[in-house]
């Protein structure tokens, strides 16, 4: 039952990440709490124009006291109870309602003592990973794995009502529980009252942070990517190198190898929060990261819109890779197309590799056959070189990610593992502006042939076999079977790829 659920897990979360589910909306978290899409839409560039005047006179006439502005609300005592500005209200109500608002507003705040409070807003809807943004006075007690959200108030007003502690695994495939067993569970939790027994600051940052974990499937090249890399991408890129890192389940191998990246994400060391005894403080801090699908990104959900052609530019400009597009075969010092043979040792290898790179080379290409490593400066270097890029379905393969845009990815698909290569491969190629060829291999150019013929229900009818149990379906058709290719019969995946860089 459990391992059943596993696999449709699994099925499950691959497919709702698809690229089916892409919706152009272009998302704006101030926006989205006011308008409904459609009047977003409606809307355009004439509000933005409003909204933005709107927002700058608040600006002029608050500056003081707002700091980044949607995040603070200002609450100021008046004779009768206490008066609300909740600043993401700007677009309820008319124009003129506020501008009396402001003129209520603006002589009391010059006089009265203003109240900050701390704001936690968590997601825990996103299909992919729970994630919480805090803002204000945030202290990070690693030690207690607790992130408190702390507000002041000498008056002793109460936390208004809503959820004042989450828990959080701040790694992104919180639908696959082998993962996530892994995974440190973190408190975020608010903090009302007396700031004094609050936990004291011993270290203060005046820049934000961002938690998230090295645990669940770390150590796979894929899913250091897809789970970790890519969706940091996502939530640190906005602010440019000023944003310090805090890692739990912390790997110094994870670290090391993607140093050069990390470096250009943010310019302070990792804390690892695992061996720290201090009290941190930020100004704001995102725990957990965000994450719309597998090895890409939705730019209507980043922020900046940030694309997946964003992430593989940046990852050329951090590794200083030359080739940023194919440039057309036949060009100046280009006469050959260029194609990496990626080999697995293990599982999933070719097991004619030298035949297939012999083919290559006769109908025209320059053939490199590489184990990819994971001395990352170098192996990228190798990649951007090339072309054509093929191998078996495998975490290899994710070294397309460092392709120039226009090159060809060739997968070739073990018996078995059509969904698979699609949504972890196929799909993803497309945003990266990778041209993308499937060459799905025949019952005879499986090794499952030697242990089963070729009518066995292994072949014809995988789910009577596996019967959807993740783990048998990974021994029989992932860690079970190498490939043999046909090479007459691949020879036209070959030509076709040649044949795209003529178009
Ligand atoms: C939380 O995530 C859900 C699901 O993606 C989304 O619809 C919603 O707008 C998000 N809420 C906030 C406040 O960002
Ligand atoms: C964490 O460290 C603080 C001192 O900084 C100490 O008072 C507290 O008891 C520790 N908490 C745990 C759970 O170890
Ligand atoms: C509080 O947070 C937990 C997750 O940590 C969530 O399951 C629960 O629904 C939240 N409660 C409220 C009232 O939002
Ligand atoms: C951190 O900042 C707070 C508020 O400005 C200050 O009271 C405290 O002394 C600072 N702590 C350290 C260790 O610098
Ligand atoms: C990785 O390769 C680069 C380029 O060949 C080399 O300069 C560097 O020393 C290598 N790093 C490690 C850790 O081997």
């Amino acid at each position: 039952m459990s391992k059943e659920k596993a696999y449709a897990d699994k099925v499950a979360l691959h497919q709702s990440t698809g690229v089916a589910e892409i919706e152009n909306v272009a998302y704006n978290a101030i926006f989205a709490k006011s308008f409904s899409r459609n009047e977003q839409k409606k809307l355009g560039c004439g509000a933005l124009a409003v909204f933005l005047m709107i927002v700058l006179s608040l600006c002029t006439v608050l500056k003081p006291y707002l700091g980044p502005l949607p995040i603070l609300k200002l609450r100021v005592p008046v004779d009768s109870g206490v008066y609300m500005l909740t600043v993401e209200d700007t677009m309820s109500s008319s124009f003129e309602q506020k501008k009396e608002d402001l003129s209520r507003y603006q002589p009391i705040v010059a006089e009265k003592e203003v109240i900050k409070e701390t704001k936690i807003m968590c997601n825990v809807s996103e299909r992919r990973s729970d994630f919480c943004e805090v803002d204000g006075d945030v202290r990070i007690q690693a030690n207690s794995s607790t992130i408190f959200a702390v507000s002041s108030s000498q008056t002793g007003i109460p936390e208004p009502a809503g959820n004042d502690s989450w828990a959080i695994r701040p790694y992104a495939r919180k639908g696959d529980k082998a993962a996530m067993g892994s995974v440190n569970q973190l408190w975020v939790k608010s903090f009302a009252g007396h700031e004094e027994a609050a936990p004291q600051c011993t270290l203060n940052h005046s820049v934000p942070a961002i938690v998230f974990s090295t645990g669940g499937y770390t150590g796979n090249n894929f899913h250091e990517f897809t789970d970790t890399l890519i969706p940091l991408f996502i939530t640190s890129r906005q602010f440019n190198g000023e944003v310090q890192f805090v890692v739990t389940d912390y790997k110094a191998f994870w670290v090391n190898k993607y140093q050069v990246i990390l470096k250009h994400l943010s310019r302070y060391e990792i804390i690892n929060m695992d061996k720290d005894h201090q009290i941190h403080c930020f100004p704001r801090v995102v725990v957990g990261l965000k994450c719309h699908k597998e090895l890409s990104i939705d730019p209507s959900k980043s922020p900046n819109g940030y694309s997946m052609l964003d992430f593989t530019e940046f990852l050329r400009s951090s590794y200083s890779l030359k080739r940023g597009t194919v440039t057309r075969i036949g060009d100046r010092g280009h006469k050959k197309p260029r194609l990496l043979i990626i080999s697995r040792k293990r599982t999933r290898s070719f097991m004619n590799v030298g035949e297939i790179a012999k083919m290559a080379r006769r109908l025209g290409y320059k053939v490199a056959v590489a184990e990819a490593t994971s001395n990352l400066s170098q192996f990228a270097q190798d990649v951007n070189s090339c072309d054509v890029l093929m191998g078996v379905h495998g975490a290899g393969l994710t070294n397309m990610i460092f392709l120039p845009a226009n090159a060809i990815l060739i997968q070739i698909v073990p018996f078995g593992l059509d969904w698979l290569a699609t949504y972890d491969f196929g799909k993803p190629a497309l945003d990266m502006n990778i041209r993308y060829l499937e060459y799905k291999i025949k019952e005879e150019e499986s090794s499952l042939i030697q242990q089963y013929p070729s009518d066995h229900a292994v072949f014809r009818d995988p789910p009577s076999v596996h019967k959807y149990d993740w783990q048998a379906f990974r021994a029989l058709y992932l860690d079970n079977q190498n490939v043999k290719l046909d090479v007459r019969r691949f020879k036209a995946t070959l030509l076709k790829a040649i044949e795209l860089f003529h178009q």
